[in-house]
Order: structure tokens, then sequence, then C-alpha cells
């Protein structure tokens, strides 16, 4: 599932490829000057990663104790802050001049790249954790030279210190850079924390050498989650598939791609003509001039890559996608160039001075040359991608791109918009961004929900679910199913909406459609007549389904809301549907990422540590919490015991694998089959970091142990979209 293998083989120990000498001693770490020892991940790739649970540990984060970005935010010289970001626009560094004196649109492109990484299907990627400044995305070959874009900020992190994060950074200089070519921007909101180390947990695809592309099955079937056409490129190829300048193969491509970001076709034309109105490709020799990656490249260039030894290496000797020039006359200012010279003129296919393709307007007009970025009074020619020219040659796209030239002002609406959408569609709910530049309407994408009533009688509610005639399975299961949406990567889903109740999740295999509506036809009412909103009564059900196995009682925060239909874009909640959930023991027939593979990977989404999806799998399957019936692992699926554990453990049991994702474990003296289980069970005895939890909580003196920290664990998934 990781990249790890691929950055680790990438980063490997050049002194030891090129036989020099080494140092003998190893200092805890794999840098260029140790000798670096295989990874278990390396000896054993089909290990479940358990790492990604762990990745973001508070030790990693030089943050205090305590620290609180919302808090330091508000105390933000925000306006100042923008005429920082303003003035650095025009302030050309001799080290990195800006092209045309106005790094604008390289700053766009620094915070596209960083918000383009998101895809719907895991909410993965995106701007929202600063993750540009680590591997492997600050090393990518599509983000060639934004190293010194997020470089040429620094002295304004520095000023601003905690009040900015640098995700936050990232995303608003993209803002402040349309603002001051003169584009319209839709608003900003603050509120991305950053983190401090790379994000293992997103697969970026199993190709171990950048740009290739091993991800196509079929008639061009792109694997899921990815996002992007090849290794290290953020979407498509800009030359088109795999190189091919064919401009409807790559309409087909940005369709899909560009999909996966959430984006429709109108928006996509909106966000590509907009982001191509500003700046220039960078291609004035071919690529071997180009030196290696940050993560790559040697200490003494502190973090900083691609080192060219062409030319100047910067300025009109630059080098990142290896296409060479503008797309219109005027590159630092918001106008209607792009689709004039899309529709202005016929265009033929070119070779940049790096080779790459490209198209060129034919026999252009004087006016319609753009200027040189270090001499205006020079002219040059200005260009298309191939990409850009599928905004031309596909039908829809055409269409789209048609009616943008003859509606300039829809165009410049249409692009703040998708703009704003791309910027905060991983950030979760609204009530989320901070900032003055929150804009009030309330847009689809953002998932809203209404808040909900705190004002009512928990007790009340609770003692009418009881005499309820659900089950504790029932109410279990309904609010696992409903929580257990939730995914931290993009903030999205959760018990808080109780959209469970709306298409299309009502009708998902997962939630058992029948016992869900037979459920929630006894919640309803009792919601009804409490003045409680839905979705805290369903979580109020699971509670008191917990309550009443162990007799404890569950603490609860009351406030959520119900989100209707009419707010709820079916489309974009299909994408939360879970191929497999190993905590319900469910796992879609012919899902082919095994189901144990499956449960870490969705452990990671809700936030939980081995221990805690160790103690939820366990307790859950304690109380006959299971699909399928696939597990059997205790006697009393009506009490909240650490049988699941003890009976894992248990040493006259023998194993055998009985099915697909099926085992059985049979009496070794007698034969008799005494157990089942899938391996999302079986991965709790089988991995040894996982048995070694397990063993805590099987142990004689955890009973109590694992029941109080069960509940946390549960506690934690019901609660974990209170914002
Ligand atoms: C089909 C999708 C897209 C493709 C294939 C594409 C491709 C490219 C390429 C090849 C470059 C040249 C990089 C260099 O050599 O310096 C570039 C630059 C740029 N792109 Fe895109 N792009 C796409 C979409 C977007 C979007 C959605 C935006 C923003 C809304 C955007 C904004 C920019 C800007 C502002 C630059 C100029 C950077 C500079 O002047 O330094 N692009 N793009």
């Amino acid at each position: 599932m990781s990249d790890e293998n691929i950055l680790n083989a990438r980063n490997a120990n050049p002194s030891l490829m090129n036989g020099e000498a080494k140092c003998p001693v190893s200092h805890g770490s794999s840098d260029q000057h140790t000798n670096r020892a295989q990874t278990n991940k390396e000896w054993w790739p089909d290990q479940v990663n358990l790492s990604i649970l762990h990745q973001h540990d508070k030790k990693t984060n030089p943050m205090s104790e305590g620290f609180n970005y919302k808090g330091e935010f508000e105390k933000l010289d925000y306006d100042a802050l923008k005429k920082d970001l303003n003035d650095l626009m025009t302030d050309s560094q001799e080290w990195w001049p800006a092209d045309y004196g106005h790094y604008g649109p390289f700053f766009i492109r620094m915070t596209w790249h960083a918000a383009g990484t998101y895809r719907i299907a895991d909410g993965r990627g995106g701007g929202g954790t600063g993750s540009q400044r680590f591997a492997p995305t600050n090393s990518w070959p599509d983000n060639t030279n934004l190293d010194k874009a997020r470089r040429l900020l620094w002295p304004i992190k520095q000023k601003y210190g905690n009040q900015i994060s640098w995700a936050d950074l990232i995303i608003l200089t993209g803002n402040v850079a349309i603002e001051s070519m003169g584009g319209k921007t839709f608003g900003f909101g603050g509120g991305r924390v950053d983190i401090w180390g790379p994000e293992d947990d997103i697969f970026w695809g199993k190709e171990t050498e950048w740009l290739a592309n091993e991800r196509y099955t079929g008639d061009r079937v792109l694997d899921q989650p990815l996002g992007a056409v090849q290794m290290g490129l953020i979407y498509v190829n800009p030359q088109g598939p795999d190189g091919n300048p064919d401009p409807l193969a790559s309409a087909k491509d940005i369709r899909e791609t560009f999909g996966r970001m959430a984006m429709n076709d109108y928006e996509t034309v909106a966000l590509t003509a907009g982001g191509h109105t500003f700046g220039k490709a960078h291609g004035a020799a071919s690529e071997d001039h180009k030196g290696t990656e940050p993560e790559g490249a040697n200490l003494e260039e502190m973090g900083f890559g691609w080192e060219s030894d062409h030319g100047k290496g910067m300025g009109r000797d630059s080098i990142t996608s290896g296409i060479e020039g503008p797309w219109t006359p005027n590159p630092t200012k918001w106008d209607n160039g792009y689709f004039d010279m899309l529709f202005g003129y016929e265009w033929e296919l070119v070779k940049s001075p790096a080779g790459a393709h490209q198209w060129h307007p034919v026999s252009p007009k004087d006016e319609d040359l753009a200027p040189d970025v270090e001499d205006s009074s020079v002219k040059v020619t200005t260009i298309m991608t191939t990409a850009d020219m599928a905004m031309r040659e596909d039908p829809s796209y055409r269409k789209i791109s048609k009616h943008f030239h003859e509606n300039p002002d829809e165009f410049a609406d249409a692009f703040a918009r998708a703009w704003f959408k791309l910027l905060h569609r991983d950030m979760g709910p609204k009530k989320r961004y901070l900032g003055p530049e929150v804009p009030d309407e309330e847009l689809i994408w953002q998932d809203p929900v209404p808040e909900g009533s705190t004002d009512y009688d928990v007790d009340n509610v609770k003692s009418k679910i009881e005499s309820s005639n659900l089950t504790i399975q029932e109410m279990i299961e309904t609010a696992w199913a409903s929580a257990s949406t939730f995914r931290g990567s993009d903030l999205r889903g959760g018990a808080n909406g109780a959209r469970i109740r709306l298409a299309p999740q009502k009708d998902w295999e997962a939630n058992k459609p029948e016992q869900l509506e037979k459920v929630l036809k006894v919640l309803e009412p009792i919601a009804d007549s409490t003045g409680a909103s839905i979705a805290d009564v369903i979580v109020l059900a699971g509670n008191v389904g917990i309550e009443k196995a162990c007799g404890k009682s569950i603490p609860f925060s009351p406030g959520r809301g119900d989100a209707s239909q009419e707010q709820t874009d079916e489309h974009s909640f299909a994408v939360l549907e879970p191929y497999s959930d190993g905590f319900r023991n469910y796992h879609k027939s012919n899902f082919q990422i095994s189901s144990e593979h499956m449960l870490v990977d969705k452990a990671q989404l809700l936030g939980l540590t081995s221990t805690e999806m160790t103690l939820l799998v366990g307790g859950l399957r304690s109380l006959g919490i299971d699909h399928n019936d696939s597990s059997n692992f205790t006697d009393d699926v009506n009490t909240l015991t650490n049988d699941f554990f003890v009976n894992l453990l248990d040493m006259n049991v023998k194993w055998k694998p009985s099915g697909e994702n099926s085992y059985e474990g049979t009496n070794r003296s007698s034969g008799e089959v005494v157990r089942t289980a899938t391996s999302a069970d079986l991965v709790f005895g089988s991995n040894s970091q996982l048995r070694a939890i397990a063993e805590v909580y099987a142990q004689d003196d955890s009973t109590e142990k694992f029941v109080d920290d069960f509940i946390s664990a549960w506690q934690k998934v019901m609660n974990n979209d209170c914002f």
C-alpha cells in the first residue's frame, strides 16, 4: 500500500551505490552518511502497515503541549499578512527571479499542486496539512522548482510564526496571487493544521520509477483510489496520455482525473483556462540539465533540488516541465486571453527546446506575442499544451470554453468558485473555516448540516431507547454504520447529519438496509417526541447498547444536526461507501485488497491507534457484530467481554483457511470445528504487533481495563465529527 519502498529505494545511500567508504557506525537513522539496513517493511512487504496509525505522533510535533492553531490564527493580523504577500509578488529575488517581475503565476501553480493531489475515493491528498514540504510530493517531477516557491515564502512564515500554518500559507498565497493580477476569488478559510513528516498512508501508485504508468487496465481504467495518470504527476501528462499528443485522448484523462478531484466539466474548464490565463511553462533546454530532486539532492543544497546547469539555471533559462512558453500575451493579468488565443488561431504541433510536445498558433499576429520573462521588448510566441487543446477539441469542453469566451464575467465567477472548492474540498464542514474572508454562501460540496439542539433531556431519550424492542446488536451496528463513514483525510462523513437515513447511505449493503429501516422506524419517533436530532438518537442508541452489555455508563455530548436530502449530494456521498469494514466484518465479495489491509486503512481514516483498532474489533466481535456471521468467538453476544482475545489466542485451537476470507479453527485434540473467522480477525493473532496488544486484553487481569478502553475508543469514533 505505501510508497515507502519507492522512496527508500530512491533515497538509498549514494555512497553505497558508488562503493565509496562508509561509516561503520549506525547513527540510528538512514541518512546519506550511514549504512542503511533493510527495513521490516522491505523484508516483509505484505505485512499490514501499522505505522500509518502512528505517523503523526505528538513526539514528532515541535509545537508545545496544548498548542491550539485556531487560537493562534485568531491573533493573526490577516490584512497585514495579505499585504506582505501582495508585496512579495513583485519583490523579485536574485536567487530565483520572478518571470515578468511577478511571482503570481508561480505561486498559483504551487497552490494548485498542493490542493490538487486531493482525490475523492479516500479523501486523501490535498493541501490541508502542508505536506508539500515533505516527501514524496516535495520531490515529485510535477512539482519541479516549487521548492523555490515555498522558500520565497519563508521570510513571511518566519515573521508570522505559528499564527499561520504552512498549509494555510501555501493555500492563501495562491489566492493573493490571483487577486494581485486582477483575478476574482471567492474567499478563503484558514484552519489547516500542519503535519511534521510525510503522510505514509497515501497510496500514490505501485510504480517504482518516476513518471512510470502501471495503473491502467482494460480500456484505460485508472486504478482506485489514484487521481493521476503517472507516478509523480498531479493529474495528467500535459503532453497527452503517456506523451501522445492527442487532445481527445487527453480530454478523457482530464475528465477522469478531475472527476476524481470532485470537479465536473464546467469546473474543469474554468480551472484549467483560468489557471493558464497566468504564467508560462518552462522548458529552455533538455531535461538532462536538471539535477536531483530535493529529497535526493546533496546536503549543501539545503533542501533545494533540480539545480540546472543550463545557462543561469533560472529566469529565461529555467527548465521545469520541459514545455516552453506562456499561454497568453499578458501572462500576469487576468483577462480573456486564454480563450482569445485558443479560438483565435489554428494550432500546430511542435517541439519545445526541451523536446516536449506543445502547440503553437499558426502565424500569430504581433500583438498576440508575449513578452520574454526577462526583457519585455523581446517577444515570444504563446503556446498551448495538449491538455489545453483538449479544452478546444473535446466536444463538451469546447462548448463550455466557447461559452466562457463569450461570457467573461461568468468565466471569472466559475473560476473563482471552482478555485475555492479546489482549495477547501478537504477541510470538512464550513464551521472549521477561520478568518475574515469565509464566504457566507453555503455550498453543497461542504456537506452542510444544520445545528442540532443541545436542549433536551438525554436521560429521557435513553429511557425511551431502552424500552424499545431493539437488540443490542441493532443499536450498536446502526451507530457504527452512522459514525464510521467519517474519514480524517477530508473530514467528511460521520454521524453528524444522520445521512445514514438518506440516499445513498441507507441502501449500502454494509449498512444492512432492511435492519436499518427497522431501527430508524423506532428511533425517528423518539427523536420527534424528545426534540433530539435523529443523529444524536442514533449515537445514543449505540451507547445504550454498550451500556446494556457492560453495565457502565458512557458519556455523551449532544448537538448533532440532521441534514436533508437536498443538502446531500448523492453522487459525492457515494464515494464514502465502504468496500470493506473489518470492524463489522464486512468485505464486499471479489474486492481485491485483503480485509486486514483494508481494516488498517479504515482505522487510519478514523484516526485510531493500533490499540484502539484492536479494542474495537475485539469488543464488537464479542457483541456479535459481524456482517455475514462469519466469525464465532463468543457464546454470549449480549455481554461486552474480552472473549475475542481469549479465544483468538487459545492454543487448543488450530486455524486453517476454509474459503475466500474465511478460516476454521479446530480443536487440536478432537478435530472438531470450534471457531470461524475472517482475516480481519486472525490478523490480531498472526501479526506480531497486533498480537502483543491482543495479549494484553486477553490477560486475566484485563477484563475491567478492556471494557474501559473499549468505551474510550468507541467514543472517539462517535465524536470524530464533533468539531
Ligand atoms: C489539465 C490540467 C493541467 C495541466 C496538464 C497543466 C499543466 C501545466 C504545465 C505543464 C505547466 C508548466 C509548468 C512549468 O514548466 O513551469 C503549468 C503551469 C501553470 N499551471 Fe497548469 N496545468 C493544468 C491545470 C492547471 C490548473 C487547474 C491551474 C490553476 C487553477 C493551473 C495553473 C498553472 C499556472 C498558474 C501555471 C504557470 C506557472 C508559472 O508561470 O510558473 N494549471 N501547468
